[in-house]
């Protein structure tokens, strides 16, 4: 019989006894010490589990918004993922890969193969004069080799920005030109549904007129690469010793840049530092998902997501754990190959996005049927708020009822979890995220910034002193830094990082998420803005002017939808098709409008600014407010007739 990780008492569920044995933590106690005085809390927390070069002279310092942790103090990231882990674990399974064709072997990588190969990628690194301080773009698909370019770049102390394998080239050339990157690593494709994907084309065109001096391809498709700038990464790691130093860098060093939407055009580089950054995945991955000797962890999340870097990359490792990574599509071939994944490698800790699970409860039960997935202790969430619906059938289906679901609310800003109920101690409620991480407070407060009371939603904002995780600036660019996350600081005088969601506390003390408060949107867990949509929508050669609004979706949470107006009324019958391969140019397929409608009019106020609020109501068949400040109240009966005639979502 496969061991029981939860109890129910009264309507809640908690962790079992078994589940409290093995739990890292276990006593509610937790949060009142690391509240009593948080700093030396995760002091103890970053020396315990850390191996450091120098010590830290100033635990934390503030001057905001800006703030720094373990100042002085000195260590390699890289290092503290592999090398530290060889004296007990070399032959132990660090990473194990499971390719999507079926006819492929699963790779596994101990602790010893992945030091030598991130040692010769280092070296290769070196070779194209890469050195500390440098930023280096991966554009890779979920492969063993994306790990080894990423721990190399730590291990130099260059800053390495990924970006999503989804994404377009004009995406890539933008993020690749905001870092000023000397070299690309990419790969010549990848599979997705049984066929080859080319990646390297893509890679190609948005290199051109960049700052990219060299290419490195990883030649997953085995197709053979060649150019001026073109290196093959097999060929390359063949002749390149697999001795290196790592480079100790300062904790507060920056260590990696994550392109993100935000409220603009533009997405913005979220800058994350080492010591702080590494201490947070270290312990949030540790205590969430309870890693012990033998466990094995997978987080299904791409590495192109913080959520890829952090628990599927860099969290386990830290702990001297087993990551597994799979490169294909969830329901290939059929749609029990996840289940079959896990019952093959005997996953202990499975992280995935809610979208994910609601796409699985389409299927017929026959696929989940005879999986019973013993090995499984704990089951995470994350990315968008998780439904009842979607979590009974995750906690049932999946979990067989045994296992604690942590919901986790976190952003890329934050490096990591920073609300979830932690599994020794509970309790497990569907659609509530739970407490503070143990050394972090957040309130809940209205636009001013003064607290809200307990079931009154609000603003949430995280108080000083900052996570060890949270972002230490936008990449080169303060202006913004200030004015996204300062808000309340430059307004208000006070201390408060704006997270830009909505939430509530509930009397039991547990945070309810309700979702972004700006013009962000969460599409199948994926972050997109508004802006950046109808900025690539605008620039199509037909398209005058144009509005994005997201609705709620049954299976993605949330879909973009968009109103154009066209240049001297143009409308081909193909206009549709035509927007969507133009934002699948312009940013990927992830952003693709679901619903496009032609307008002759948008609702503007008198000072010109659309009423996306007006628009979306109308999509969701609710009553529109605020008419009376629009300078066109016409608009808004147009609209509504051609919803109805498209008959599109209710
Ligand atoms: O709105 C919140 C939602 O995802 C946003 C952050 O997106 P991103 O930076 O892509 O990071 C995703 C992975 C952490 C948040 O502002 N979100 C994330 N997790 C949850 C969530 N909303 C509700 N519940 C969650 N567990």
């Amino acid at each position: 019989m496969a061991i029981k990780y939860i109890t129910k008492k009264g309507s809640k569920y908690w962790p079992s006894k078994a589940m409290k044995e093995i739990a890292y933590v276990n006593n509610p106690k937790i949060y009142k010490e690391a509240d009593k005085n948080p700093i030396k809390f995760w002091a103890k927390i970053a020396k315990e589990g850390l191996d450091w070069e120098e010590p830290w002279t100033t635990t934390y310092e503030e001057k905001l918004p800006y703030f720094k942790w373990f100042k002085g103090g000195k260590l390699n990231f890289s290092y503290n993922c592999i090398d530290r882990h060889l004296f007990k674990n070399a032959n132990k399974p660090a990473l194990i890969f499971v390719p999507e064709p079926t006819n492929e072997k699963p790779t596994i990588l101990t602790y010893k193969e992945l030091h030598e190969k991130v040692c010769k990628f280092s070296n290769v690194l070196t070779k194209y004069k890469i050195k500390k301080g440098d930023v280096v773009s991966i554009y890779l698909p979920l492969i063993p080799e994306a790990l080894v370019a990423m721990l190399a770049c730590t291990r130099i102390g260059a800053i390495h920005s990924v970006v999503f394998s989804a994404f377009s080239s004009d995406a890539l050339k933008a993020r690749i030109q905001d870092g000023k990157a000397k070299l690309l690593i990419t790969a010549d494709g990848y599979y997705r549904r049984g066929k080859p994907i080319n990646l390297l084309k893509k890679a190609k065109l948005a290199a051109k007129r960049t700052t990219i001096k060299k290419i490195i391809v990883v030649p997953r498709l085995k197709k053979s690469v060649r150019g001026l700038k073109i290196r093959d990464f097999n060929k390359e790691m063949k002749t390149a010793s697999s001795k290196f130093i790592p480079t100790t860098v300062k904790s507060e060093d920056p260590m990696f840049i994550l392109y993100t939407s935000g409220t603009t055009g533009k997405p913005k580089g979220v800058v994350h530092d080492t010591g702080g950054y590494a201490t947070h995945a270290y312990i949030t991955t540790k205590w969430n998902f309870n890693l012990k000797d033998n466990d094995v962890m997978w987080c299904t999340a791409d590495i192109g997501w913080i959520t890829g870097h952090t628990y599927a990359f860099y969290g386990p490792l830290l702990n001297g754990s087993t990551t597994l990574i799979y490169e294909g599509s969830p329901d290939f071939p059929k749609p029990d190959r996840w289940w079959k994944i896990i019952e093959k490698h005997n996953v202990t800790a499975f992280y995935t996005a809610p979208t994910a699970i609601r796409m699985f409860m389409k299927f017929p039960e026959k696929y989940i049927k005879k999986y019973k997935m013993p090995s499984l202790k704990i089951l995470g969430s994350v990315g968008e708020p998780i439904d009842k619906d979607a979590w009974n059938w995750y906690f049932k289906k999946i979990g067989h009822s045994r296992c604690p679901i942590i919901d986790t609310w976190w952003q890329t800003e934050t490096g990591g979890t920073i609300v979830n109920v932690l599994p020794g101690i509970g309790p497990f409620v569907p659609t509530l995220a739970g407490k503070s991480f143990p050394g972090i407070k957040h309130i809940i407060v209205d636009e001013k910034g003064k607290e809200k009371k307990k079931n009154q939603l609000g603003f949430i904002v995280q108080k000083s002193p900052f996570a060890p995780g949270l972002l230490h600036g936008v990449y080169k660019n303060h202006p913004k830094y200030l004015k996204t996350y300062w808000q309340y600081l430059t307004k208000y005088k006070k201390k408060y990082y704006d997270s830009s969601d909505g939430a509530f506390i509930t009397k039991d003390n547990l945070i309810r998420i309700t979702g972004r408060t700006d013009d962000v949107m969460k599409v199948a867990g994926h972050r997109l803005s508004t802006a950046e949509l109808e900025d690539a929508i605008s620039q199509h050669k037909l398209v005058n002017e144009c509005a994005v609004v997201p609705i709620p979706d049954k299976l993605k949470g949330e879909v973009p939808v968009a109103f154009l107006i066209l240049k001297h009324n143009k409308h081909p019958s193909n206009l549709e098709k035509q927007i969507k391969s133009h934002v699948d140019k312009k940013i990927g397929p992830t952003a693709r409008p679901s619903f496009i409608y032609v307008v002759n009019q948008l609702p503007k106020t008198r000072s010109g600014k659309i009423m996306r609020r007006i628009l979306k109501s109308l999509l969701i068949n609710e009553e529109p407010k605020g008419l009376s400040t629009l300078l066109n109240p016409k608009s808004v009966d147009e609209i509504k007739k051609i919803i109805a005639n498209k008959n599109h979502p209710k």
